[in-house]
C-alpha cells in the first residue's frame, strides 16, 4: 500500500510548529499542496514554506503557502478560506490542529477568561474551520476533515478542565459532523495523540521528575514523536482510509490504559 495525495489541497491549522508542522511535512511528502495556517511566529511558517518549496523545486505550482488567521475569529477564518479559493479553487483536506492547553488551575481557582479562550481556540476554532471546509467539501462531494483531539478527550487531567472539556466536545462534534457529511461522501475523523514531544508540553519533558512521572503512565514507556502522529494523520486523510469516518483514532503508546497500568505497576 502506498499513500499518495497528489493533487490534493490541504489546510493544516497551527501548521507552523509541533505536531502540525510534522503533518505539513508528511502531507507534502505524499504529494499534497499544503496551506500552513498560523497565528503567531510567521517566521516558522515561512521557513517551512521555503523548506517544502526547495524540496519540490521542479513543481509547476507552489506546494506550500502560509496563511495567517486566528481560528477562533470567524471573520479571519472566512478570509483564510477566501484566500484558498483564490489560490486553489477550494480544499480537499482540513486538519484542525491548532490548539492550546491554557494555564493550569483546579476548577475552583480557574480564571473564566482562560476557560473561554481554550474553548474558543480548540472547539469553536475547529468548528469554524470545519464549517467553511464542509461547505466546500459537501458541494464537491469529496473531502476529509481530521480533528486533532487528545487522550484527554477520554482521560481526566487535573488542572486542565477547559482543555479536557474542549477535546471531549471535539470528539462529539466529530461524530455529528461525520453523520451530517457522510451522505455527501465526505469523511470526518479525530486523531487523539498521547504525550508527544512538542513545544506545548516542553515544561513536562524538560523536567526529569515530571518526565519520569509521565512515563509511568505510558505503557510503551516513552513519549511519542511528532512524525508518529503525522504518519497516521496522512493515512487517515488518504484514500487508504476510505471506509473510516465518525470516530477517534488513539495514537498514544497505550496511554489511555494508564489508570490500570499505574495500579498494576
Ligand atoms: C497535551 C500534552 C500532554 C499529553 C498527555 C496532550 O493532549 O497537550 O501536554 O503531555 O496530552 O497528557
Amino acid at each position: 500500500m502506498q499513500i499518495r495525495l497528489d493533487g490534493k489541497r490541504a489546510l493544516v491549522t497551527g501548521g507552523n510548529s509541533g505536531i502540525g508542522a510534522a503533518i505539513v511535512r508528511e502531507l507534502a511528502a505524499a504529494g499534497a499542496r499544503v496551506a500552513i495556517n498560523y497565528v503567531v511566529h510567521p517566521e516558522l511558517a515561512n521557513a517551512l514554506v521555503a523548506e517544502l518549496q526547495a524540496a519540490n523545486a521542479g513543481a509547476a505550482s507552489a506546494v506550500a503557502v502560509g496563511v495567517q488567521a486566528d481560528v477562533s475569529d470567524a471573520t479571519q477564518v472566512e478570509a483564510m478560506y477566501a484566500e484558498l479559493d483564490r489560490q486553489w479553487g477550494g480544499i480537499d483536506i482540513l486538519v484542525n490542529n491548532a490548539g492550546i492547553d491554557g494555564a493550569p488551575a483546579p476548577t475552583w481557582e480557574a480564571d473564566p477568561a482562560n476557560f473561554e479562550r481554550v474553548l474558543r481556540v480548540n472547539l469553536q476554532g475547529s468548528f469554524l474551520c470545519a464549517r467553511s471546509a464542509l461547505k466546500r467539501m459537501t458541494a464537491q462531494r469529496s473531502g476529509v476533515v481530521l480533528n486533532m483531539s487528545s487522550v484527554h478527550e477520554r482521560i481526566a487531567w487535573s488542572g486542565f478542565g477547559a482543555y479536557t472539556a474542549s477535546k471531549a466536545g471535539l470528539a462529539m462534534l466529530t461524530q455529528t459532523m461525520a453523520q451530517e457529511a457522510a451522505p455527501f461522501g465526505v469523511r470526518v475523523l479525530a486523531l487523539a495523540p498521547g504525550a508527544i514531544r512538542t513545544p506545548i508540553n516542553q515544561n513536562v519533558w524538560s523536567n526529569p521528575d515530571s518526565l519520569r512521572d509521565l512515563l509511568t503512565k505510558i505503557p510503551l514507556g516513552r513519549m511519542g514523536e511528532p512524525a508518529e502522529i503525522a504518519q497516521v494523520a496522512t493515512f487517515l486523510v488518504s484514500g487508504a482510509a476510505s471506509y473510516m469516518s465518525g470516530n477517534t483514532v488513539f495514537v498514544d503508546g497505550a496511554m489511555t490504559d494508564y489508570p490500570e497500568f499505574a495500579h498494576g505497576g
